[in-house]
């Protein structure tokens, strides 16, 4: 007898203009991120979807939202595509989400040779997620200080900038 389906699968797929506030929820209620105003997420859901990819489960829109990665291709850096932010619903958690909406993003990121994020020292989980996705792809990590935390007015850890290349495959 064929294995049953997964009977909770979780469909990646871009962002719409109406995941932005589904997306600051995630953020509020998941915790471990900067919160962003429901302005700022908007925008990147209108302007920035080509980089923006949401999780979702069966009832896909009218269901919760698992995931999101968010992130944009820096004009001084072509080669690059930058993780801004990426998390999963606590609910989600611990099951390769994060890691699959990484591999979307850096598939879908036309011409990308490098994935890029900051990461502060503290945050264990983000730490091991890039260096899977480094594994995985069997790409060299490059790790260095980035964002001081003397920039940051609210007691802000340093931002360690994480680049993860050459990528191959790439469409
Ligand atoms: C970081 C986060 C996105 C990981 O999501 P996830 O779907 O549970 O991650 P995955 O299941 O894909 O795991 C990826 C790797 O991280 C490791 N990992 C995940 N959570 C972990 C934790 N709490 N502690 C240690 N390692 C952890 C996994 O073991 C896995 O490692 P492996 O590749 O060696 O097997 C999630 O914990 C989260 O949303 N955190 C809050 C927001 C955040 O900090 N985002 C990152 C900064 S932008």
């Amino acid at each position: 007898m064929p294995p049953d389906p997964d009977p909770t699968p979780i469909g990646l797929r871009r962002a719409t203009l109406a995941d932005g506030p589904r997306i600051e929820a995630l953020v509020r209620e998941g915790g471990g991120l900067d919160r962003n105003s429901a302005y700022l997420y908007l925008i990147m859901c209108r302007d920035f979807a080509e980089t923006c990819w949401v999780a979702e489960g069966p009832r896909g829109a009218a269901g919760p939202l698992l995931g999101f990665v968010m992130g944009y291709r820096p004009p001084t850096r072509p080669e690059a595509a930058f993780v801004w932010q990426v998390a999963v619903s606590p609910a989600a958690r611990g099951q390769g989400l994060a890691g699959r909406l990484l591999d979307a993003f850096v598939t879908g990121a036309e011409g990308a040779s490098v994935l890029e994020a900051t990461v502060t020292p503290s945050n264990t989980a983000s730490r091991r997620l890039f260096e899977g996705f480094a594994r995985r792809h069997d790409a060299r990590l490059a790790i260095e200080p980035d964002l001081p935390a003397e920039l940051f007015a609210d007691g802000h850890e340093r931002e360690d900038r994480f680049r993860i290349g050459p990528l191959r495959s790439q469409p």
